[in-house]
């Protein structure tokens, strides 16, 4: 594809995986950072995830990108580099390359190769006149990426509520390796997912279907399949809740019985009901969140909710 310059492959190694996995088995409260999720068959659903009926966050900030597309192109303005953080699909990208005038070139960055390569190949063949560096890359991590010099503006997109999957201290942190990226006057167009009744987050949590569920415990599988781990993956569940006290969905893998799980060398073991954390989803009112944004650096410009006020767009300045 001529408008793909190169795949800049800063990929995590199965090191990383091995590590992340043993340290993360081995705490009081068993943790699995969610990033792992994301191998070809977690991308795919999570794929399934966003049309699902009660998966709310997509499909709403999806209505809002677009009901908004005008003002959002306007504020960007013509020439600006657009660099995605954990693009997936690129769905939503494409609703701002239909309306940005003459973007300098497009930067997507998604940990998982095989999902970006193929989607970025997608946008290339639609959109023939843009340039575009993917990047294969954990953009939790400090990385350098292949921007450009002289670009007039650079504007990060960071859909999805995805900031969501930090602690609010690592949002913080995120936000102002972000805000150094896109460097003052550079700019982040961010959805949030918004506070709101416990029985609609629960809901989006635990779908009837279970997609969610097989998502959750694919990264059992996936342990499975890249360390050699021996989970039976049928003793264990899905188990996902809203707390209130700290205004997040937690995302659990319960072990249904007592039983020890072995890993290239290393076992652990599980007592019924013992879980592995496996994600926290935050959601934030919009002022609350601007106060965490201007923490990380970052100004204000303008939010868009839709009319339940489920979802937010913010539109932020480096000041
Ligand atoms: C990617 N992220 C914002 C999703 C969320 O809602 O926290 C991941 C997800 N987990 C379960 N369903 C969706």
């Amino acid at each position: 594809m001529q408008n793909i310059e190169k795949i800049y492959d800063y990929a995590p190694t199965e090191e990383r995986f091995m590590d992340a996995v043993v340290d993360g088995l081995s705490q009081e409260q068993k943790q699995l950072p969610c990033k792992f999720f994301y191998d070809a068959e977690g991308s795919k659903l999570f794929d399934a995830i966003c049309e699902l009926d009660e998966y709310y966050p997509t499909r709403t900030e999806l209505a809002l990108l677009e009901s908004h597309s005008g003002e959002i192109a306007e504020l960007i303005g013509p020439g600006a580099e657009l660099i995605e953080f954990g693009c997936g699909s690129l769905q939503k990208i494409r609703v701002l390359l239909s309306a940005v005038k003459d973007p300098a070139a497009f930067v997507p960055i998604d940990i998982s190769r095989e999902h970006l390569v193929q989607s970025a190949k997608d946008l290339a063949e639609e959109f023939p006149a843009l340039t575009l560096r993917p990047v294969v890359a954990d953009y939790t991590q400090p990385l350098d990426l292949p921007t450009m010099e002289s670009v007039p503006k650079r504007v990060g997109f960071f859909p999805g509520s995805t900031i969501g999957n930090f602690t609010r201290p690592e949002a913080v942190r995120f936000l102002k390796v972000v805000a150094d990226i896109v460097g003052r006057g550079g700019e982040l167009l961010i959805g949030v997912d918004l506070k709101k009744d416990e029985a609609t987050l629960n809901a989006a949590y635990n779908d009837q279907e279970g997609v969610t569920a097989a998502f959750n415990l694919n990264i059992l599988e996936r342990i499975n399949r890249e360390l050699g781990g021996d989970f039976d993956v049928d003793a264990f569940r899905h188990h996902a809740f809203y707390t209130k006290e700290r205004g997040r969905i937690e995302m659990h893998i319960e072990s249904l019985k007592d039983q020890t799980v072995r890993i290239n060398g290393s076992s652990f073991d599980f007592e019924p009901g013992e879980t592995i954390h496996t994600e926290n989803s935050h959601k934030y009112g919009v002022e609350e969140f601007l106060i965490y944004a201007g923490e990380a650096g970052f100004d204000p410009v303008q939010t868009w909710t839709d009319p339940n006020n489920l979802f937010s767009i913010h539109y932020l300045r480096v000041c």
